[in-house]
């Protein structure tokens, strides 16, 4: 492993070989690492001599593999580390905007003219006429939310804005957080001025130090540009949280416990965040891409075409978030803005982990919310993950479980267990020691996770398998033969 742009330690003193304290690493996990490498990366490292760790999944999936080191991200590149500053070009937006750029482009404006005497019914009405859908991954309608938070008993609400994302394949958070920090802030304060919130609250992760940056001098612009205005007072605090936390942390009800300061895990419901959420209050919990779409929503003439960010990775030559409109086919997304699938199309997830897994054949199909349902799959958050003709379909599936084992927070005993037993399973068909029996109980195991998981997480974390068995189940059971047909599996005695 050559240390790429990293800073050469400089020279000093000979140390003893005993006094050396080994160099760590988290080597990232996830999907879109793992087709990309990230094995190779780990073994490399370590016989190197620095000591490794798994990471389920960093959010830097368009740089991947990917590699942190004390805080700091870097991608490697042909065995060259080079630390990651901001996000690749996508069609986002090529560099951060800055307050005055975002005002020339008309920002801010619908704010002043909410401040001016608009109805703060105007907003919501918009959203359902617009038929916005959360994008967070569950899809709800955004309209129904805010109305519900606006009708709320109680006065002291607040707004929660969920940036902590965690399923692999999905970073549109963080680059939109990196390049457009005012549009979310704007966002964020036209749903806050809607539903009558006191109080705004981003919660984000560690990992996302250069979205953190960028959203802090994006509030140091904001707060000159409300005073110059005189308009300060009349907006609600802003505050920014970092909340360490895998994947459940997104979960809007384990986000609350964590900003609470709890154990992150799901709650119960009812109650809903919007009954009873952060502190007891009524809390609207929204996705970072969900509230930059607001702002849009007031502008006058506004599109008819839903835009809508995707992530593309996975075995594609120009992994990158992508500013689309809901709609685009996946062959679309992924030879125009993913540049082409070097090795062909074997199969595609729609929605990232939780949504499914596709066979190329459906590539057609248009990536919108009731679409992908009626393909049997789900749109989630937009992340598009391609997997490339030459590989065997378990490939991803086992990544796929053993994250979803990793990340159970073990909280009911359904997702527990089942998650690592599907885990288990997967990893002995690609050794050549399951059996068709084994397969038959993976299929039950996977229906129950569905049916009695208390959360999302559960609920999903066998869909993948259950999609491979539909859709790839003739390749799936020749491993119970010991056959690997793309011949990429670590079959023991082969
Ligand atoms: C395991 C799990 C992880 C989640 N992670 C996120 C996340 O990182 N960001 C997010 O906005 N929503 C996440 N969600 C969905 C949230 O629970 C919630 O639906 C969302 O924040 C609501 O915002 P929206 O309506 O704008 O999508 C997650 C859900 C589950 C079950
Ligand atoms: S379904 Fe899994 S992640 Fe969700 S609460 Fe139960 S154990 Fe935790």
């Amino acid at each position: 492993m050559v240390p790429g742009s990293r800073t050469p330690e400089p020279p000093g003193p000979a140390k003893e070989p005993s006094a050396q304290v080994p160099e760590i690493a988290r080597v990232c996990n996830g999907l879109p690492c793992t087709l990309r490498g990230a094995e190779g990366v780990r073994r490399d490292l370590e016989g190197h001599g620095t000591a490794c760790s798994g990471a389920a999944c960093l959010g830097y999936c368009d740089h991947g593999p990917v590699v942190e080191r004390e805080g700091r991200y870097f991608a490697v590149r042909n065995g060259a580390e080079v630390e990651i500053e901001e996000s690749l070009p996508s069609h986002v937006e090529s560099h951060r905007q800055t307050l005055g750029e975002y005002r020339a482009s008309g920002g801010y404006s619908a704010l002043l003219a909410h401040l001016n005497g608009g109805d703060p019914e105007d907003l919501i009405a918009r959203a359902e006429r617009a038929a916005l859908r959360g994008m967070g991954g569950a899809g709800f309608p955004t309209h129904l939310k805010l109305r519900s938070l606006r009708s709320a008993h109680s006065q002291d609400r607040v707004l929660l804005v969920n940036a902590h994302e965690g399923e692999p394949g999905t970073f549109k958070d963080r680059v939109l957080m990196e390049r457009n920090p005012h549009l979310l802030l704007e966002g964020c304060l036209l749903a806050a001025l809607s539903v009558g919130a006191r109080e705004i609250v981003i919660a984000t992760k560690p990992e996302y130090a250069n979205a953190v940056a960028s959203l802090e001098e994006a509030q140091e612009e904001l707060k000159a540009f409300v005073q110059e205005e005189g308009i300060a007072d009349d907006l609600p605090p802003r505050t920014l949280r970092i909340v360490p936390g895998s994947y459940v942390t997104g979960e809007e009800t384990a986000l609350i416990e964590a900003v609470e300061g709890h154990r992150s895990e799901p709650r119960l419901r009812p109650p809903f965040p919007t009954e009873s959420g952060l502190a007891g209050r009524p809390t609207l919990v929204q996705n970072v891409e969900t509230l930059t779409l607001l702002p849009g929503l007031m502008m006058p003439g506004a599109s008819s075409h839903a835009p809508k960010v995707f992530c593309v990775s996975g075995d594609v030559s120009r992994p990158g978030a992508y500013q689309e409109t809901l709609g685009i086919t996946v062959t679309e997304l992924l030879t125009r803005d993913g540049g082409g699938l070097p090795a062909g199309l074997k199969a595609f997830l729609p929605g990232g982990l939780s949504g499914g897994i596709l066979p190329a054949e459906a590539a057609p199909l248009a990536l919108e919310f009731d679409a992908v349902r009626s393909a049997g799959a789900g749109l989630g958050t937009g992340a598009v993950i391609a997997i490339g003709g030459d590989r065997c379909i378990l490939e991803p599936v086992s990544s796929i479980a053993s994250f979803f084992a990793q990340e159970s927070c073990g909280k009911c005993v359904p997702c527990r267990l089942g998650t690592r037993k599907l885990d288990l399973l997967v990893r002995s068909l690609r050794n050549g020691t399951a059996s068709e029996d084994d397969v038959a109980e993976g299929i039950a195991t996977a229906q129950l996770l569905s049916e009695a998981s208390l959360c999302a997480l559960g609920q999903a974390a066998g869909k993948v398998f259950r999609d491979a068995m539909h859709h790839f189940g003739t390749e799936v059971l020749a491993h119970t033969r010991s056959e690997c047909p793309a011949g990429r599996c670590p079959l023991e005695g082969s």
